[in-house]
Parts: structure tokens; C-alpha cells; sequence
């Protein structure tokens, strides 16, 4: 039997890479949209001349410039870059899929969005059928964006991810913050107090494997691990599974200083979410708490496998 084609945006990042991994030891054959070229990769303008190769199984887009990196500077221009890197590409392969032979439609459209689409809060507790945001800082703005543009019609099923910090050892926050933790230089951010949704990698390619796979699955899922933290929680957490300190806090306005506290907000805000549809639906956490992904995370060299 032919392998099934999985389309993957922004494949050759730290969530698409991981998920390339494991759909192939599911037997699934990749094929990544990248700006770059490469043996398994299509360009976006491919995608919009030509569409999707004729036996797409499914789709899933996990591409979006990095917000966080340090090295860019908050302005305009790549504030754009932020929002166009999603929203364009989700767009541009909800149009492929929309076009696509009507007989031979992927199964499903798999989304990787954000927790940033419900308003920070210290009190309010969000699962699948909470309200989003509607729109009033830059994150949630865009995230209204960035789901608006991946309606695909019927019979293809949308899936979207809202997905918390993917905490993993070579991408995101735990790539950000690996070094000073692992100097004993680690703290809360601010106050600590805020929620910190959170998912291991592992975790989230699984949850978009299963996405894939169960034709009952559709609409909005929180990608986030079951266990409800907040910052400090998970300082403690990570700082003891390295066996250092974490004493030191990063005053939040210092972050607003040196990131625009716009930016700042992801780290210095959070909101309590939980996967109620997820645990609905069956899905089984391999790291429901936080100590045992920090402890899977928590290593300087990569690991044997
Ligand atoms: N990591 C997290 O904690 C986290 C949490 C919540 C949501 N998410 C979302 O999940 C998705 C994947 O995250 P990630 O951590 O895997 O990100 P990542 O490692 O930065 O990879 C994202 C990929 O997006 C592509 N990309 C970057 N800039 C682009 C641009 N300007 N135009 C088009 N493509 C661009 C890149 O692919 P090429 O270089 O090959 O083009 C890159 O490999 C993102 O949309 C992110 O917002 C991530």
C-alpha cells in the first residue's frame, strides 16, 4: 500500500520537525512548504501555482516566524512578519485544499495556533467552549486572524490546535532558557503567580497524530497538558530536575524594557486552560505532569536514542 502523504508548513521547525519524525515511524511519507529548498521540501509558491500534490492523506500548518526572538527588535515591520507568517500560509493551504479534486480532498487540516487566543486572566478557567478573545491585544488579534483564514469547506475536517508553550529541549521557551537555568541562574518571571499553559512536544505531536487519525475529531482543541501551573510552579519544576537554584526573578519590567511590553506579555500574562475536549475525545497525555517533562527535557548533550 502507497504511504500517506502528510503536507506539512513550516515542517523543518521545532513542532513540524518533531511531528515529520514521528509520522514517519507511523509510515506516512512528508513533504514540508519551506522558504527554503530541500530534499523534502515545496515552496509556498508552489502551493499557490500548483496546489497539493494529487494524494494528500492530510495537511497541517506549523509555520510562523518566531516571536521570540531576542535578536528582532519589536517593530513594525516585524510585527508583520509575525502576523503574515501565519495567517498567509494558513490561508494559502486552506485556498490549496479548497481547490483540490473534490473526490481525492485530504482527510483532514490540522492548524497550530495559539492559547493567546483567550484574554490573560488570573481567575477565569478556559476549556474548548470558552469564548475566544475577541481581539484586543496584538496576540489575540492575530490569532482571530490566523483561525479566520483556515475555513476549509466540508468534507475536510478543520482541526485547530491552541497550543501552550511547547516545552521541548532544542525549540521555544526551553531553548530560551536552558542555559541560565542550567547556570543556577534561573527564576519566576515577575511575580510567577501568572498560568503558564503548557504542552510537551511530544505531547502535541501526538495530539496531532490522533488529529489525523480520528475522523470524530474536529473544531477547536486545547494543546495543552492537563495539570494547570503557573510560572513558578514550572521554575521549580524545570530548576529541580537540572538540581540548581532558581532564585533569581526577571523583574517584569525589565522584560517590558528590554522585549516592549507588548511582546512581554506572553511571559508576563497567562490564562488558565485545560483540554477538556482533548480528554473528551480519549487522547492520553504521555507527560500529564510537569515534573516528568521537565525531567525528559532537562539534559545539556542530546540524547541516545
Ligand atoms: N513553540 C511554541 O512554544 C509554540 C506555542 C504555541 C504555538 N506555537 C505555534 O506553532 C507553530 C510552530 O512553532 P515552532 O516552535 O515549531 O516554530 P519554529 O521552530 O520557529 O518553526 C516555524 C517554521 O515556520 C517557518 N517560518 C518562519 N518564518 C516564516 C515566514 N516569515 N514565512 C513563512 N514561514 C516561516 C520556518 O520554516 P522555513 O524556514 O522552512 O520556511 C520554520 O521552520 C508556530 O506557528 C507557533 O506560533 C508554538
Amino acid at each position: 500500500m502507497a504511504a500517506k502523504k502528510v503536507v506539512i508548513g513550516g515542517g523543518t521547525g521545532f513542532v513540524g520537525q518533531r511531528l515529520g519524525e514521528l509520522l514517519k515511524l507511523h509510515q506516512y511519507e512528508i513533504l514540508n512548504v519551506s522558504r527554503m529548498p530541500g530534499v523534502n521540501n515545496i515552496s509556498w509558491s508552489n502551493i499557490k501555482k500548483t496546489g497539493l500534490p494529487l494524494n494528500t492523506y492530510a495537511v497541517v500548518n506549523c509555520a510562523g516566524q518566531q516571536f521570540m526572538d531576542f535578536t528582532k527588535s519589536w517593530s513594525p515591520g516585524f510585527k508583520q512578519n509575525v502576523h503574515n507568517s501565519r495567517v498567509y500560509t494558513t490561508q494559502a493551504l486552506a485556498d490549496a485544499i479548497n481547490k483540490h479534486y473534490k473526490d481525492k480532498k485530504p482527510v483532514a487540516y490540522v492548524v497550530i495556533t495559539g492559547v493567546g487566543a483567550y484574554e490573560p486572566s488570573d481567575d477565569k478557567r478556559y476549556d474548548e467552549a470558552s469564548p475566544a478573545a475577541t481581539g484586543t491585544d496584538f496576540f489575540s488579534k492575530l490569532v482571530v486572524e490566523w483561525e479566520n483564514a483556515a475555513k476549509v469547506d466540508p468534507p475536510v475536517r478543520l482541526v485547530i490546535i491552541r497550543s501552550g508553550a511547547v516545552l521541548g529541549r532544542w525549540g521555544g521557551m526551553i531553548k530560551n532558557m536552558f542555559m541560565p537555568f542550567y547556570l543556577g541562574m534561573g527564576g519566576p518571571i515577575g511575580s510567577g503567580k501568572q498560568f503558564l499553559p503548557w504542552i510537551h512536544i511530544d505531547d502535541l505531536v501526538r495530539l496531532i497524530h490522533f488529529a489525523i487519525e480520528n475522523p470524530e475529531v474536529k473544531g477547536i482543541l486545547n494543546g495543552v497538558a492537563p495539570q494547570v501551573i503557573t510560572n513558578e510552579e514550572f521554575t521549580k519544576a524545570f530548576a529541580k530536575a537540572l538540581n540548581r537554584p532558581a532564585f533569581l526573578p526577571v523583574p517584569e519590567l525589565f522584560l517590558n524594557l528590554l522585549l516592549n511590553p507588548e511582546r512581554a506579555m506572553i511571559m508576563t500574562k497567562g490564562q488558565c486552560v485545560v483540554p477538556k475536549k482533548v480528554e473528551d475525545y480519549g487522547f492520553k497525555y504521555k507527560y500529564p505532569h510537569i515534573e516528568d517533562a521537565c525531567k525528559e527535557f532537562s539534559h545539556l548533550f542530546p540524547k541516545k536514542t
